[in-house]
């Protein structure tokens, strides 16, 4: 292995640290940051991604306000409830876990949120306001990823950055992202004709397919920082499974200039994200400036 390891588990405890630091002094001005979950049905991953949550929540000092319903809750429960956390003062971020179970519609679900409350900056307005360069909600993944790149390189700027992956959640917003920072940004997907050359002229790849090994290492230009957003469990001797990213990690390793693992890369840094974002909004609902270095 040549390449750097961007070590992701670090740096979220980093970030977490940063987050504690400003809910300690928010509390002592009268002020407890609170974060809304809302789960809708039983699905596996959502259990353990919310359970995860909720426990980082409180290890930060904030307030934790969890929220199970039946997985055949109605719509106009849950815009209900909704409706009751943008009306509670007690709640700054609220995040409905996705997937919704099919009869419900995430669209209309996640725009009812109130987008100054809206952690995961999923709600049209931030999107919007993303794009066009205006204070928003910045989607919790591609800030994570953000960082780290900010982190390694110090500027972005001129760099050529592929994006594989045009999901609403992580390819849209990264893109955003980069070209914020100047990055010449390309972005890749599933159709892209030729997409080893395109990744081979790439000083910046993130790859967001949710593809195992989707990428090899005779794609990495030499010297290129690779971030692997991919989390995909495969299955291992021993009829165990374990966890591989989008890029074929021990290829890659060998040409990038700096790459993160799976696990321990972008994972961890999404939620010390979304509890950046939580303090970010309870900033801004109580007029106090932006906390440093927690924002994009
Ligand atoms: N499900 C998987 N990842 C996410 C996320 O970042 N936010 C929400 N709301 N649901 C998810």
């Amino acid at each position: 292995m040549t390449a750097t390891l961007i070590d992701g588990k670090a740096f979220a405890a980093k970030v977490r640290g940063k987050v504690a630091g400003h809910v300690t002094r928010l509390k002592e001005m009268g002020i407890t940051p609170g974060l809304a979950v809302v789960l809708v049905g039983a699905d596996a991953a959502s259990e353990v991604y919310v359970r995860n949550k909720g426990k980082m929540t409180v290890e930060v000092g904030m307030a934790s306000f969890e929220h199970r319903l039946a997985e055949d809750t109605q719509e106009d429960e849950l815009m209900g409830l909704i409706d009751r956390l943008n009306a509670d003062p007690e709640v700054h971020g609220i995040l409905v876990q996705l997937p919704l179970p099919p009869h419900l519609n995430s669209d209309l679900v996640i725009n009812a949120i109130d987008p100054a409350k809206d952690v995961d900056g999923f709600h049209i307005l931030n999107v919007g306001l993303l794009g066009t360069g205006q204070r928003s909600m910045v989607p919790c993944t591609p800030l994570g990823c953000l960082m780290m790149l900010r982190d390694h390189h110090g500027s972005l700027s001129g760099l050529n950055a592929v994006v594989i992956g045009r999901s609403n959640i992580v390819g849209k917003p990264m893109a955003q992202l980069l070209l914020g920072d100047s990055c010449t940004v390309t972005i890749a997907h599933s159709r892209t004709k030729d997409l080893a050359d395109v990744v081979r002229r790439a000083d910046i790849v993130v790859a967001a397919v949710g593809r195992p090994g989707f990428v090899p290492g005779d794609w990495i230009k030499p010297g290129a920082t690779v971030i692997d957003v991919g989390i995909n469990r495969i299955e291992a001797e021993g009829g165990k499974t374990r966890l591989v990213g989008d890029v074929d990690f021990a290829a890659a390793s060998e040409v990038a200039g700096a790459i993160t693992p799976v696990p321990g890369g972008v994972g961890p840094m999404t939620i010390a994200c979304l509890l950046a974002n939580t303090v970010t909004a309870c900033c801004r609902a109580n007029g106090l400036p932006e906390p440093e270095g927690l924002t994009a």
